[in-house]
This record gives structure tokens, C-alpha cells and sequence, in this order.
């Protein structure tokens, strides 16, 4: 990419996905500024497969790889069977991307409510990052099962841990730590009883954090570290965690931090090697698509991610500002997907 355009491919998905998508390149197109933008629309999810049979081609993943970035909404449709597009759409592009930061910011904004009482169990706030592991661990389709459906039923899932793979995303992790006012980073595994990736996790962080002596380092148990998520939420800077307890952890970090709607992640290649995925937690919300309901706002915090990632950190932070001035006085008054959309624009 030069510095003066910038060319997105973005995937809308399903249900509330290509709603929440359209508000955040509203705010995209009003943030570029004079920088010139092009999008690309993919066509995949549900519709995509109830048409061709297909989830993602190979010619479709090699066509993504030419962009700069790429902007997500959600993918899953209950007339769909469970699994066939999540294993089929969602992980195979992280995994052929080689998205092995999964980003995921917990920070709750002035004037949004949490379910904590933030003031007595987090009186400074709110603020921490999950990075979580993209690439590996149990998400990787290591298993099989044997006599399914028969009494003598067995099923494996394997969890796959290399030093390579933990130790380039306990470097970022680091890095991303160091540059933080706090510079603090927590370990959250399970080494008491998953002794092998636990310890290839433990003593991967002590290696690579003798490169950072100004960062300091804490562990959690992955069970103790949802304790603390509901009790004392403020002691959290920067976790690294792996990719199940990641998705776990991080459901929980977007409930104390206002919700669903508000929580955007980033799937990161950070050698730039492939486009970076920027998309909300959220999935596509059956429920309530198709009505106008769903909050962009995850969205559109996803937006500000890809513009950070992609170098454009002052437009970025008009984004971050619209957003909370925006939650600031939001209220209880319910307004529309597309409602939510404008009022942020127009404060861009
Ligand atoms: P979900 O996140 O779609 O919905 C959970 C609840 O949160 C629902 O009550 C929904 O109405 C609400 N919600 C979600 N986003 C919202 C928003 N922006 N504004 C207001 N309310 C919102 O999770 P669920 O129901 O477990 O999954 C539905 C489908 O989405 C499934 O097919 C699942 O596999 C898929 N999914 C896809 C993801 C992705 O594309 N990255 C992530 C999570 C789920
Ligand atoms: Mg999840």
C-alpha cells in the first residue's frame, strides 16, 4: 500500500454481518480523509454455500491476499449445519492468512454501563488486551472420531502447541505491553494440569521476556483469570493466552466492558506477509437480523483497528473519539443499526 490509497476487501457474511459492515464503511469512507479508498465486496456465508456448495476457494483466499486489509462481519446461519461454515469459512482464513495474533481490546468507555460495579471493583477502569493465539491449539482440526454414534463412541480434539507458534505470539504480545503506559502482561494457560503446553507456554514467556526487562510478567489460571475478570478487572494490562482460552476469556472481557455490541477484534498477520482481518466478536446474530436492532459499533471499533494496523493511527483515533463521544451520550433511547452509524459519522 503507498500512503495515499488504500484497498479493502470486505466480507459481509451473515445475518447482522453485512448490516453492521455497511455502517462501518460509512465511517471509513468519512474517516480516509483524502486518502482514496477502494473496497472490494467477497460473497461468503451461508447464501454463498446454499447456492454453490462452496465455503472458501482457494481462488477467493488468493484474491484476498492482494489487499491491504480486510473487514469482516460475521459468518453462521442456523439453515446452515453447525460447524460448516465456522470450520469452513471463519478458521481455514485465519489459518491460510496466518493470522497468529488474535486481538481482541476490553476497554469500557465513560458513560457505558457494565454488569460490574466498575467504581468499587475497578476504580480505574477498564483497559486490557487479549492477545490470543490464532493459529493453533485445539482449533486446528487435530482429532477424528471413531464409531460415532455407536455406544463405543470416541472423539479426540488434540491441542497443537509449537515453541514457534507460541513464541511469535508471545513476542507480539511483549511488544504491545511495552509500548502501554503499564507495561504489564499476564500468562493465563492451565500449566497445573496441562503440563505440556502449559510449560511450553511458561517457559516460552521467560525466554522471550528477558528481551523485554522493563515489562513486568504475571500468570493466572485460566479459571482464577475469569475470577478476577468479575472481581478485579483493572489489574489487567496485556494477556497472551491460547486460542480456546482466548475465545473464552475475551466473551467475558467484552460482558464487563459493555457488551457484545461494542467489542472489535483484529485477526493480525504482523509480518504483513498477508492482509490483516478486522471484525467484530459477535457473530451474525439470527435473533434479531434483519430488523435493524444490532449495534455497529463493534463494527466500527473494527474499522479504527484496520486503519491502526495499516499505519493510520491519526484517523484511527477521530474513529476512537466519534465512538466515545458517541457512547458518552448515548443513553437509553434505541435507535437503529444504520441510526448509530450516521451519529458517529456525523461527529467524524
Ligand atoms: P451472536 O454473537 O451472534 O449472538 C449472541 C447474542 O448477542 C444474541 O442474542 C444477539 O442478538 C446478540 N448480539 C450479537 N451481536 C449484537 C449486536 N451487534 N448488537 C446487538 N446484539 C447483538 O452469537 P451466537 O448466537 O452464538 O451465534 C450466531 C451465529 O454466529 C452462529 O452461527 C455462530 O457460529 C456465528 N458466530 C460467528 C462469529 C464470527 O463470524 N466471527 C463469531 C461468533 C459466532
Ligand atoms: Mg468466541
Amino acid at each position: 500500500a503507498d500512503k495515499t490509497s488504500l484497498d479493502i476487501a470486505v466480507i459481509g457474511g451473515d445475518g447482522i454481518g453485512p448490516e453492521v459492515v455497511a455502517e462501518g464503511l460509512k465511517v471509513l469512507e468519512a474517516a480516509a480523509g483524502d486518502v482514496k479508498m477502494s473496497t472490494t465486496e467477497y460473497d461468503l456465508g451461508a447464501a454463498r454455500w446454499h447456492r454453490t456448495g462452496e465455503t472458501l476457494p482457494a481462488s477467493v483466499v488468493e484474491e484476498l491476499k492482494g489487499h491491504d486489509g480486510i473487514l469482516l462481519g460475521a459468518i453462521g446461519d442456523p439453515t446452515v449445519p453447525s460447524g460448516v461454515l465456522e470450520r469452513g469459512v471463519l478458521l481455514p482464513l485465519r489459518f491460510a492468512m496466518d493470522h497468529y495474533v488474535n486481538l481482541r481490546p476490553a476497554k469500557l468507555y465513560p458513560g457505558v454501563a457494565s454488569p460490574l460495579d466498575v467504581a468499587r471493583v475497578a476504580p480505574n477502569g477498564i483497559d486490557f488486551v487479549v492477545v490470543r493465539e490464532g493459529t493453533e491449539g485445539p482449533y486446528v482440526g487435530n482429532g477424528g472420531a471413531l464409531r460415532v454414534d455407536t455406544p463405543h463412541e470416541i472423539a479426540t480434539e488434540v491441542s497443537v502447541n509449537t515453541r514457534y507458534g507460541v513464541e511469535r505470539v508471545v513476542r507480539d504480545a511483549f511488544a504491545r505491553a511495552q509500548v502501554r503506559p503499564r507495561k504489564h502482561l499476564t500468562l493465563v494457560h492451565k500449566h497445573n494440569v496441562l503440563v505440556h503446553a502449559g510449560h511450553l507456554w511458561r517457559r516460552t514467556v521467560e525466554a522471550v521476556g528477558a528481551e523485554f526487562p522493563d515489562v513486568e510478567v504475571a500468570y493466572q489460571h485460566v479459571d482464577a483469570a475469569t475470577i478476577f475478570m468479575a472481581t478485579d478487572p483493572g489489574r489487567f494490562d496485556v494477556i497472551v493466552t491460547d486460542n480456546l482460552f482466548g475465545d473464552i476469556i475475551t466473551d467475558i472481557a467484552a460482558a464487563i466492558a459493555g457488551g457484545i455490541g461494542l467489542a472489535a477484534s483484529g485477526n493480525i498477520n504482523p509480518s504483513g506477509e498477508n492482509p490483516s482481518m478486522f471484525e467484530p466478536v459477535h457473530g451474525s446474530a439470527p435473533d434479531i437480523a434483519g430488523q435493524g436492532k444490532a449495534d455497529p459499533t463493534a463494527a466500527i471499533l473494527s474499522v479504527s483497528m484496520l486503519l491502526a494496523h495499516l499505519g493510520r493511527d491519526e484517523a484511527a483515533a477521530r474513529i476512537d473519539a466519534a465512538v466515545a463521544a458517541d457512547l458518552a451520550e448515548r443513553g437509553s433511547g434505541a435507535r437503529s443499526t444504520s441510526q448509530v452509524g450516521d451519529a458517529i459519522t456525523a461527529r467524524l
